[in-house]
């Protein structure tokens, strides 16, 4: 089956970071966010992926040359959103599709989720639904979709993960949107589309996701390093670390506190510092800081 990974937006909300690295390659608990994403689509055997590149594609395109598979790099020439990135990579056949977002990790069983007659929808529950995509339900069927209504009418948001039965059929639902021009925030929203599709009863299940680590926001790529790191590192006498921790190569870390909750990557230099719930980004060389709380890079003054 293919699927395809939207991964041309300019990550704005990661800035400075994202400057330097497309969002989907900055490093969680040691690998890029990208990496986390593949294994378990690797795992259960798919391989055909549909890249929609822009911002830093050069990197995505390097990146993926380590990994075995069908891949293909398809350019999104301007960011006018979701629903017009993933109508970049779609053709018109009778196939199924999975689109999965490229700043979200799913820790579930893709086979089972790709494994009904209907399309499929991966949800969560959420406190504040006003800011996500949300799905109405009746009989277990999506009878709405809305995309960040002031009042939505259920705390179902959509996760960023969809199955379709029918690309061909997703593909004329985007495509009339573009026509119809119904844009949400100034973007053409995959959500949108879904709704066309429920108005012509094209029918949609929903599948909770719980275990799902968005890095789209310095918060939640915070929070998803929490839950993903396991320790990894060599010994560093002269420091305190406090597990999990994990420290690439080529580091060397002296007379700090470092934990817990520490993901620093490739050659990096600390020195006289506290480190607490905090990602350094390689090639950082940081003396006499507190960081916490932080995706940080270079000397630490850079951070989000
Ligand atoms: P987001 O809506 O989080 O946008 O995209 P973004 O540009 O990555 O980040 P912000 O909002 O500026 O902080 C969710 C996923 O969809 C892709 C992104 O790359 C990300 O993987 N996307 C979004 C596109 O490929 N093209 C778009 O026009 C919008």
């Amino acid at each position: 089956m293919k699927a395809i990974i939207p991964v041309a937006g300019y990550g704005t909300r990661l800035k400075p970071h994202t400057e330097r690295y497309q969002k989907t390659l900055l490093p969680i608990a040691g690998k890029p966010a990208l990496d986390f994403i593949l294994e378990p689509l690797f795992d259960t055997g798919i391989t055909n992926i549909t890249f929609i590149v822009g911002h830093l594609k050069e990197q995505v395109i390097e990146h993926m040359k380590k990994y075995d598979g069908k891949f293909s790099f398809v350019e999104q020439k301007e960011r006018l959103g979701l629903g017009h990135a993933v109508l970049t990579g779609l053709e018109n056949n009778d196939d199924p599709v999975l689109i999965q977002l490229g700043d979200t990790i799913f820790d579930i069983d893709y086979n089972e989720f790709c494994s009904s007659t209907n399309n499929v929808i991966g949800i969560i529950e959420v406190d504040d639904p006003s800011r996500f995509g949300v799905v109405e339900l009746k009989d277990d069927k999506v009878a709405n979709f809305y995309e960040k209504h002031p009042n939505p009418p259920s705390n179902l948001a959509i996760s960023g993960l969809y199955y379709f039965t029918n690309e061909r059929i997703l593909k004329s639902a985007i495509e009339e949107l573009v026509k119809r021009d119904i844009k949400t925030n100034n973007e053409y929203q995959i959500t949108d589309a879904l709704q066309i599709m429920v108005k012509q009863s094209v029918d949609f299940s929903v599948f909770p996701t719980p275990n799902y680590y968005d890095v789209g926001v310095p918060e939640s790529f915070l929070y998803s390093n929490r839950k993903l790191l396991t320790t990894n590192h060599k010994d560093f006498p002269s420091s305190k670390i406090i597990e999990p921790v994990f420290v690439g190569n080529n580091c060397n870390l002296e007379n700090s506190i470092i934990g817990p909750y520490v993901t620093i990557m490739n050659n990096c230099e600390i020195y006289n510092s506290k480190i607490e719930d905090s990602i350094i980004l390689e090639d950082s060389n940081i003396a006499d800081k507190q960081i916490i709380g932080k995706i940080a890079a270079k000397d630490g003054s850079e951070f989000c």
